[in-house]
């Protein structure tokens, strides 16, 4: 009886003793009898490790190491080329209606500020006259016959003065905005037999449209009103407000387009093969409307400066005279 009397005692106040343990604050650290690889040894980023010859715990991943997901082997569909370099003439993915607003958002978010809304190349960069290069509408007809891997590339890694936007744009969302300036150039160059099949007021819109273009000439007829003095120095500031310094030098050196050294009164080779002269119409035609007559060895890339007013292009065409040894 004595025994059962400890047993008792046992039995009932031990778990008792035990459970108001519980939720107590301990110091020391718990017991952990089985560490089962909870805590292991490690080195700290940076750390040294006398294991290796160069004392680096950190290691180089070999040579030719490509991380899981990284292995980039469609050419087509990450550089947009084909095998033999050649731009890919189709976009490499399925097209969508959401893969084509996903395009417009993207768009709108990175290409707008220069190229603007409509693909114009009136956005609000340009616009307010920063001294950057001019971006090329998106609707004249060399950039609508362009492969849609150009297009591609022209994001992935720029072009000319055009920076890349490849750490900004994802590969799939690049191929979007690649569908979105396309569905752009197709809404700036309907046929008319094509609207007559939508239900669109044609002689309305073209009345807005006459509203606007004489609204804009105005505002150009009277800028052209207070047109300023022609200097060689008022040229040179010209030049520099509106980003021509970008792509032609002064100093022989060849940038995007010919230099303007001695430019006026040599002859001029053009893509066509036939040679003209460099006098004062021909430089300024090569400003107003520059793909009339494209020098051989260069990219069509200069945009029209026609909104410039008659005296500023009067000063460039002095300012590019002045740095001519041919100048009389
Ligand atoms: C900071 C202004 C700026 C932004 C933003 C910009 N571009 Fe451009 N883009 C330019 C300029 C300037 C050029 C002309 C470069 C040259 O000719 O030196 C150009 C040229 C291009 C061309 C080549 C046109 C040709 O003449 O061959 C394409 C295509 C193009 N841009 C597409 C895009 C797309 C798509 C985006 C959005 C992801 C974008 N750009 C964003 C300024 C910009
Ligand atoms: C995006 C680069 C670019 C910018 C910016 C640019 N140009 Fe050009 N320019 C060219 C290229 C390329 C050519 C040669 C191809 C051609 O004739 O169209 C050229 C040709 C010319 C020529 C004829 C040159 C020759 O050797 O016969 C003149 C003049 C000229 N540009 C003036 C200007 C003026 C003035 C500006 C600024 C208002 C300007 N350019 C801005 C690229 C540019």
């Amino acid at each position: 009886m004595k025994v059962s009397k400890y047993l008792l005692l046992a039995v009932i106040v031990l778990p008792l003793a035990l459970a108001g343990c519980r939720g107590e604050k301990f110091d020391s650290q718990p017991v952990h009898p089985n560490m089962n690889m909870d805590q292991q040894e490690r080195f700290e980023p940076q750390e040294k490790n006398e294991f290796f010859a160069d004392n680096r715990a950190m290691r180089k991943p070999v040579d030719g190491t490509i991380a899981r997901g990284d292995l980039k082997e469609d050419k087509a569909y990450y550089q947009g080329i084909n095998e033999d370099s050649s731009f890919v003439e189709e976009i490499p993915v399925d097209l969508t209606k959401s893969f084509i607003y996903r395009g417009k958002d993207q768009y709108e978010i990175y290409c707008t500020p220069c190229h603007g809304n409509t693909g114009d190349g009136n956005g609000i960069v340009m616009a307010n006259n920063y001294g950057y290069v001019p971006a090329p509408s998106f609707h004249i007809e060399r950039l609508q016959n362009q492969s849609d891997g150009y297009i591609y590339s022209a994001i992935a890694n720029g072009i000319r003065n055009m920076p890349s936007y490849a750490t900004q744009i994802s590969v799939k969302d690049r191929w979007a905005i690649v569908a979105y300036v396309r569905a752009l150039q197709k809404s700036q160059n309907v046929s008319e037999d094509e609207i007559q099949q939508y239900d669109v007021d044609l002689t309305a819109l073209q009345e807005d449209y006459q509203e606007k273009l004489a609204a804009e000439q105005a505002k150009k007829e009277a800028e052209a009103d207070d047109d300023g003095e022609v200097t060689a120095s008022r040229g040179q500031t010209v030049a520099q407000n509106n980003g021509c310094m970008t792509c032609h030098s002064t100093d022989g050196s060849k940038l995007v387009g010919p230099t303007w050294q001695n430019l006026y009164g040599s002859e001029r080779t053009l893509d066509d093969g036939s040679t003209v002269t460099a006098d004062e119409d021909y430089l300024r035609e090569s400003i107003v409307d520059p793909s009339a007559k494209v020098v051989e060895g260069f990219p069509p890339s200069m945009v029209p400066y026609d909104y410039l007013s008659d005296s500023e292009i009067n000063s460039l065409v002095a300012y590019i005279k002045s740095l001519s040894e041919n100048a009389e």
